[in-house]
């Protein structure tokens, strides 16, 4: 019996991993992508204020959702200085960024319509998405904005907490909520034409009655290029893993690591588990040795602050991939696993290899299977030949 139970398990976790976009990406309009690497992801939102889980702490019931709420009115925003935000971002070696406009709390950072906003209900009192967008143009940083699908505020959304239903079978209700959410989708995109839109929160509805392929079509026709992560329930035109580096490389073409700079989404001062900038380094070269992106989150507080140590993390990562950036930058996916015993990317047009390094070699470093002349080696960053 444990023997059936195991192969089941197993079976079914390869479905998962398998899983593929039903949509094929425009090659053309995901080359920007391709070619950033790095992008760092901001969870901000009035989680911040008690320094909670964002939006599953009162789903989860660990506190109620009108104590949640309560946090709107300690949102202040005093210190938020996008254009500060911006520079650490470009500093960091980004490309991108995506900011939470409305997580499943149904918190929106910018005056939606159909939602609660930090415009009308916290101290903030403005649109802070729109300065931020300004300043990673003015950057040449792409624009990104995370919605989540899911809004555990909405009266029309079936659900509000784990325990707790709004309605059960309603579709009357269930196509108003449809209404509402797709039309802050289309207001997020008229006001500020983002690059990329980061979808979360598809599990709890199936495509159809998210209107799924409807709202990819709808998307791409009000901003050309637009490119959309793959939680709209596989309309999406890159994957999207997290937390933990794929063992192997998935099976969409594009995909993008999102990953915590500790162990949380937005700002929780008691996490102190940060990762050094080495760790993330080495993850980092993982990934694009695989051919993938990685986003790095990062949780400033409710004032708008970024919290010291999270600063100090991506000045490092940016000094060393300012110094390493030809091997980082518009590179592909490097050698297959076995030959060669570290990450390493290929030049775009193929004629350079890059190994990454994370030690000082003793003597000889090994590479296998590889049958081309090789002409020159060098040392990325000082340009010493070997
Ligand atoms: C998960 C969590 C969510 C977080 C997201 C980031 O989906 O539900 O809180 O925002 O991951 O990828």
């Amino acid at each position: 019996m444990k023997k059936i139970t195991l192969l089941f398990l197993i079976l079914f976790a390869n479905i998962n991993f398998s899983f593929a976009q039903k949509v094929k990406p425009n090659e053309k309009e995901m080359q920007w992508f391709a070619d950033a690497k790095l992008g760092i992801f901001i969870h901000w939102g009035i989680y911040a204020v008690n320094g909670i889980d964002e939006s599953w702490s009162f789903f989860n019931n660990y506190i109620s959702y009108d104590d949640y709420m309560k946090q709107l009115s300690g949102f202040t925003a005093n210190n938020y200085h996008p254009d500060e935000w911006a520079k650490l971002i470009k500093e960091s070696g980004a490309k991108y960024a995506v900011l939470t406009a409305k997580h499943h709390d149904g918190v929106a950072l910018w005056d939606a319509p159909y939602s609660v906003d930090v415009v009308k209900k916290t101290p903030a009192g403005s649109d802070l998405i729109a300065p931020f967008v300004k300043e990673l143009r003015s950057n040449k940083l792409k624009v990104g904005l995370y919605f989540s699908l899911i809004d555990w505020s909405h009266p029309d959304y079936p659900v509000k907490t784990r325990t707790e239903k709004r309605y059960e079978n309603d579709s009357i209700r269930w196509e108003k909520f449809v209404h509402d959410y797709t039309g802050q989708v289309e207001d997020l995109v008229k006001k500020y034409q983002p690059d990329l839109l980061w979808f979360d929160g598809d599990w709890e509805h199936t495509a159809q009655e998210w209107h799924a392929r409807e709202l990819r079509n709808r998307l791409k026709e009000l901003k050309q290029g637009i490119i959309i992560n793959s939680r709209l329930k596989g309309y999406g035109d890159y994957a999207t893993p997290e937390q933990g580096i794929p063992v192997n490389r998935p099976k969409d073409k594009y995909w993008e690591l999102c990953m915590t700079i500790n162990d949380s989404w937005g700002y929780q001062p008691n996490d102190k588990n940060y990762k050094t900038a080495n760790q993330i380094i080495r993850i980092f070269s993982d990934v694009i040795s695989k051919g993938g992106n990685l986003l790095l989150d990062i949780g400033p507080k409710a004032d708008g602050t970024i919290p010291q140590e999270q600063v100090q993390v991506l000045k490092e990562l940016g000094r060393w991939t300012q110094k390493h950036k030809e091997a980082i930058y518009g590179t592909r996916a490097g050698l297959p696993a076995g030959y060669f015993y570290g990450p390493s990317t290929l030049s775009a047009d193929s004629t350079v290899l890059y190994l990454f390094l994370p030690y000082k070699p003793v003597k000889n470093i090994v590479l296998r299977g590889v049958k081309n002349k090789i002409n020159r080696i060098w040392v990325v960053g000082n340009g010493t030949k070997l």
